[in-house]
């Protein structure tokens, strides 16, 4: 079976009502879920059939053995030979993990008691700055290594009774500036959280975090930790090894926040609560590694996505968590979506035959609704939308807005299958006295099309252990992305040719370099700024 194959299938769709209507127990049949979480993809136009096809994809495409593959170490990111692991990160009961004839269990568990060891000293007072006990943490990273956290400490606010936690990733000055003015430079701690130790944002916004803290009182020598695997870096930056936490090249950076990249989550809930949202994503794996193909969520929630963009060829999805503390997911899940499958050659080198991932975006509901929902009910694009909410809110006092919120959700999804027909418009117009040409004008413009796909994952509350869940979830569906459509999801060659247009840029934009050999359109924009600096 080929994704080709596939669009025969899509020509004589039914409507999604039109499913509900044959399949009597269509949600039970077209929904998976694993402990109390439930996946419901049943608002689709997938039937019987189409699953079949569509999970014939994954045999004929050695989905088993690429997953064993995955989790047992081998070099699957064949482009940059490495083995792919963030698994191991969470595999706090598992066995032995062989990378290269050596189990990484010993040094990824030792690093997560150091972890815990420091993130309870500096919640509990008994690590200090110069000035006393750590009252603000900074997180300075970008990309893997700021998303994931800032998602997660966001998520996790109502277990958060750690210091406040900042996070710095522009190297727009105004970022850091913003941020260090409300702080003391002797109770803060500073995290420089950079795999390579060389991401220029990274490495200019700690030196200007350094220089700050000197110039107020603090300590860097004490005040500063790092989370990296170049430890030969942090050293010449100046942070001592014992505050240094590394992970290896077997950890891309959108997939690290279970390890190191995780430390100011720590810092912020404490470990109890960092170890059940491994503990999540761990039970996220058990699942994705046993569960059949048609019980498997990252599974069916890969085969949503291949059969909305490579078959019916929706070019974007939204990504709408009715949850206020999820306002950092939709960016989350843009760059592990986009940076891992936004890809047009295939493993082999050859162009790919079929569509790359699709673009990712989202906001949280209800604020959406009032902004870009418009366009998903009556655009002319079909958006398919990934709707998640919790049953249940962290406020009980105010349970009334967590109804509001949950009835909102399944409102959208209701509408945009059900839609709005022009004799039920103009039903509407007629009983508001408009008649004729002017009732039907105005009833056109309140017709909705209706049949609009969209997939809805409950769980019971948003805790540490769903958070992890649902992370784990979603990097499993990209995995199983990247294989149907046989790309390697684990490198990022897209993001190399602007740094390096940036770096040859610096010295011109300094002024000390002319435009030579540079377009006309960037030459101007140079001289522009040069005019307005007065140089
Ligand atoms: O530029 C892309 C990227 O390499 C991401 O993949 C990564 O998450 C980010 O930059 C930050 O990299 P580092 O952690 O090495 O600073």
């Amino acid at each position: 079976m080929k994704l080709d194959d596939l669009k025969t299938l899509s020509g004589g769709t039914k409507t999604i009502l039109d499913l509900f209507e044959q399949i009597p127990n269509r949600a039970q049949e077209f929904s998976a879920s694993t402990g109390d979480m439930l996946f419901d993809y049943s608002k689709t136009q997938i039937d019987g059939d189409i699953r079949a096809a569509l999970i014939k994809l994954c045999d004929d495409a050695g989905l088993a053995d690429r997953r064993e593959a995955m989790f047992s170490g081998a070099k699957i990111n064949e482009t940059e030979g490495r083995a792919v692991l963030h698994t191991a990160l969470r595999n706090l009961d598992g066995g032995p993990v062989q990378v290269d004839g050596l189990d990484v269990m010993p040094d990824v568990l030792d690093t997560l008691h150091r972890m815990r060891i420091f993130a309870e000293e500096v919640r509990g007072g008994t690590y200090t700055g110069a000035g006393g006990s750590f009252t603000d943490v900074v997180n300075i990273g970008i990309g893997g290594s700021d998303l994931g956290p800032v998602m997660a400490t966001h998520a996790l606010s109502p277990y958060h009774d750690g210091p406040r936690l900042h996070y710095v990733s522009n190297v727009d000055g105004a970022h850091i500036a913003d941020t260090l003015r409300q702080l003391d430079p002797t109770r803060t701690l500073v995290i420089v959280a950079s795999k390579t130790f060389t991401t220029i944002e990274t490495m200019t916004n700690a030196r200007t975090a350094r220089a700050w803290m000197s110039e107020g009182g603090g300590d860097p020598a004490r005040q500063f930790a790092a989370v990296s695997s170049a430890l030969d870096k942090t050293q010449a930056f100046g942070i001592p090894a014992e505050r240094v936490f590394g992970f290896a090249d077997w950890v891309g950076g959108r997939y690290s926040v279970w390890g190191p990249v995780g430390l100011p989550v720590m810092i912020a809930v404490g470990s109890n609560a960092f170890d059940a949202f491994l503990r999540g994503g761990q039970s996220m794996d058990v699942h994705f590694r046993a569960a059949e193909w048609a019980e498997n969520l990252p599974v069916m929630l890969a085969l949503v996505g291949i059969w909305h963009r490579q078959v019916l060829g929706h070019a974007s999805r939204a990504v709408l968590p009715y949850d206020q503390r999820l306002l950092r997911l939709p960016a989350y899940f843009q760059q592990l979506e986009m940076e891992s499958n936004g890809k047009s050659v295939a493993m082999d080198g050859t162009a790919l035959e079929v569509a790359s991932g699709p673009v990712v975006w989202g906001e949280p509901g209800t604020n959406g609704q009032h902004a870009f929902y418009q366009l998903i009910h009556q655009g002319t694009d079909v958006i398919p939308c990934e709707f998640m909410v919790a049953a249940e809110g962290h406020e009980p006092e105010l349970a009334h807005h967590h109804r509001l919120l949950l009835a909102n959700c399944l409102a959208q999804s209701e509408a945009l299958m059900r839609g709005r027909s022009l004799d039920e418009a103009r039903d509407r117009m007629a009983a508001k006295g408009l008649e004729g040409a002017e009732l039907d004008r105005q009833a056109r413009h309140r017709v909705f099309p209706g049949n609009r796909p969209s997939t809805t994952l409950i769980y019971p509350q948003l805790t540490p252990f769903v958070l992890g869940q649902v992370i784990a979830l979603y990097e499993h569906r990209v995995f199983v992305e990247g294989v149907l459509l046989g790309i390697n999801s684990f490198d990022q060659w897209g993001v190399e040719l602007g740094k390096e247009l940036a770096t040859s840029l610096g010295p011109i934009v300094d002024g000390e370099e002319d435009t030579a050999g540079k377009d006309g359109s960037t030459a101007a924009l140079v001289a522009y700024a040069l005019r307005q600096r007065g140089e």
